[in-house]
């Protein structure tokens, strides 16, 4: 709802979100823009400007005056062909400021709102103009300026690791260096914040930084020329989106970055989610490796073996790393040379694809791209096409380098470049009818509900960082902070805990959790079959149960970094899944099962016990039955390092 009463004044807008707690004020002074933002009155954001300069022009900051405003109220509730929820609610109230420079140029530009109540999205639209066709963006003068109090949970941007570092607990007062987004928050007044982008598209993603005027600034990741864009007019800036909620369970629920994006333009009916296993674990414990030689994993009888074990176990799919030329040596500085559309002598890919569509399993393919994208766009056309007319449906894609190497320059992985890479590799995709998984990818920006074929994303530390980097917290912290920003291959599941090459710090009860914490489009069941087979069948049945596709998402308790629970509904049945994880401290939850139905359910509880620990008595699990219904409290022991999974089969 407007406040007409303000609307009539030229100074300040005010925008109200559909439920009246959150408050946008649009501020004309001293002809220079503002926002404000507030929820029950209390202050959010307080005065911070809005604006871009650019290279070779003025900015479009000063001297400017408000031509035109509209405004408009939006309700639909719109369908996600997968994912977390089936349905989503874009209601919001929107307003639209034109903007001209009342002297020199007299450029024109449009600063357009939509106030949730999730929270507050805004985006810079410049249509095209006389002697103003393209235009090169030099910074961008967004500021979100918070309580320097404020808690932040913050990773680095810049870093060889792109996304992949452990958050750390700061003030914002302390954000001198540029993070990541989505960056969550506590504000001293009690909200949880997360300030991230929407719809990012040829534009480099926002890292945020502190300036020194004490704001948090946008801080556009740079081109290797010093630029953050180069972009052909009409042109929108992605979304800036500050979710807004009473509770960090509340957060963890914010759907506004896929409301923010369109609904496709083709049809996706063919993009199915899938669990897989893969040729994989083996190479990190030293067992295989991905070069070929005596030890070799992707061979032609390894595919087959994992094929069989793919239908005894009741999984979907197969993911084969290492089966192209140009692993040889060290692959992270040979990346280089790698082929995408000739293999190994060992491996014969026809015959494996011929393998697994007689015995039902998808490949899922795998492209190591190292970062070299000069090298891998070269072969691009060909590399899809040699998957498609193999009938490969999914890739998973890498790119570990710690930059990319892109027209023979070096560029970050987060920048234009690299952006509008991604993006080719995506549309390349969905020509093909292929889904994808990104490595070392872009952050999610809600762009899977314009292109469902973007299955699933890294773009956090995983479990490769097991064995000594990840530590019992980080998976608690997941829920909060990344994957607010979209489903995650955390390649759960890895159940040969105590290992000696990769000893694991979860409990094995907690591997099975994750299957429900950390939700990926593309699950990956990440040991090997043996493991699952001949050590752990028992607690391998909830893996194989656990769908990849979910109707509804309730959050049942939780603190940021250290514990979280949360219940999801299976998109194909009345069944409902419950997973949670603790940090190194054990705890008790009560869960409340008034969220289900009414009728009785067999619940299949994968719990640690008394005496599991991560890292004294990791396979420390209880695996139980009983009936329960809605009216039923479920008391449930986390260990240290733990976790639990419940099963609810409906009867
Ligand atoms: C890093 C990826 O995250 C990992 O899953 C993959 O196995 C290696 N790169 C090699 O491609």
């Amino acid at each position: 709802m407007f406040k007409w009463a303000k609307w009539h004044d030229t100074a300040i807008k005010e925008i109200i979100s559909p439920n009246g707690r959150i408050k946008c004020q649009f501020t004309l002074k001293d002809n220079r823009i503002f926002y404000t933002i507030s929820k029950d009155e209390k202050p959010i954001i307080r005065p911070s400007n809005l604006g871009l300069s650019l290279c070779g022009e003025e900015p479009f900051q000063n001297g400017l005056r408000l031509i035109r405003t509209t405004r408009r109220i939006h309700d639909e509730t719109f369908n996600m062909p997968w994912g977390e929820e089936s349905q989503i609610r874009d209601h919001y109230e929107e307003a639209a400021f034109y903007l001209s420079e009342s002297e020199k140029s007299h450029r024109i530009f449009t600063v357009r709102f939509r106030v949730f109540d999730e929270g507050v999205a805004f985006r810079y639209e410049i249509p095209p103009q006389p002697k103003f066709q393209r235009i090169t963006i030099k910074d961008e003068q967004t500021e979100f300026k918070l309580d320097l109090n404020t808690t932040a949970w913050k990773i680095p941007a810049y870093q060889p690791d792109r996304y992949e570092y452990n958050y750390e607990k700061t003030l914002v007062y302390d954000l001198a260096h540029p993070v990541h987004t989505p960056l969550t928050m506590r504000t001293p007044n009690g909200f949880y914040l997360a300030i991230h982008e929407a719809a990012l598209y040829d534009y480099g993603s926002m890292t945020l930084v502190l300036d020194n005027n004490y704001a948090l600034k946008s801080d556009i990741t740079p081109l290797s020329d010093g630029t953050r864009a180069h972009v052909n007019l009409p042109f929108k800036t992605p979304w800036r989106v500050i979710m807004i909620a009473d509770s960090c369970l509340e957060l963890t629920t914010n759907r506004m970055i896929y409301a923010l994006n369109d609904p496709p333009k083709s049809d996706f009916s063919w993009v199915k989610p899938l669990k897989f296993i893969g040729i994989w674990w083996a190479m990190y414990v030293g067992e295989w490796t991905w070069a070929p030689g005596e030890r070799h994993g992707a061979t032609t009888a390894h595919a087959k073996e994992y094929i069989d074990a793919a239908v005894r176990l009741g999984i979907s799919g197969l993911l084969i790393e290492g089966w192209n030329d140009g692993w040889e040596g060290n692959w992270l500085e040979n990346g280089v040379n790698n082929k995408f559309t000739t293999t190994t002598p060992d491996f014969n890919l026809e015959e494996v694809a011929n393998y697994a569509k007689a015995k039902g399993v998808e490949i899922v393919g795998h492209h190591e791209t190292v970062g070299f994208v000069d090298n891998y766009e070269q072969q691009l056309d060909d590399a899809y096409n040699y998957y498609a007319v193999n009938d490969v449906h999914y890739i998973k894609t890498g790119y570990a380098g710690s930059m990319m190497v892109i027209n023979g320059r070096r560029e970050f992985h987060h920048s234009q470049l690299g952006v509008n890479h991604y993006q080719k590799t995506l549309e390349l995709a969905a020509k093909k009818h292929i889904c994808l998984d990104i490595h070392e990818p872009i952050k999610g920006t809600g762009i899977e509900r314009t292109f469902p074929n973007l299955l699933s994303r890294e773009g956090a530390r995983g479990q490769e960082y097991e064995g000594g980097a990840l530590l019992p917290s980080h998976a608690c912290y997941l829920p909060y902070t990344r994957l607010l920003s979209g489903g995650m291959d955390y390649t759960s599941g890895i159940l040969d805990i105590t290992n000696n090459v990769k000893r694991i710090s979860t409990t094995i009860a907690r591997q099975l959790a994750y299957f429900v914490t950390i939700y990926s489009g593309m699950a990956m069941a990440a040991d090997r079959p043996f493991i699952y087979e001949e050590r752990f069948p028992d607690a391998f049945n909830f893996i194989r149960n656990v769908p990849v596709n979910f109707a509804k998402t309730i959050p049942l308790a939780g603190e940021v970094g250290e514990y979280y629970v949360v219940a999801r509904k299976d998109r194909d049945s009345e069944n409902w899944y419950i997973g949670g994880v603790t940090d190194e401290n054990s705890r008790s939850v009560h869960i409340n099962l008034s969220f289900l139905d009414d009728g009785v359910y067999r619940a299949k509880l994968y719990c640690d016990s008394p005496d599991a620990h991560y890292r004294e008595n990791p396979f420390g699990i209880n695996i139980s039955e009983k009936h329960v219904g809605r009216s039923d409290i479920l008391d449930i022991y986390l260990a240290p390092g733990g976790g639990f999974a419940i099963e609810l089969i409906r009867q």
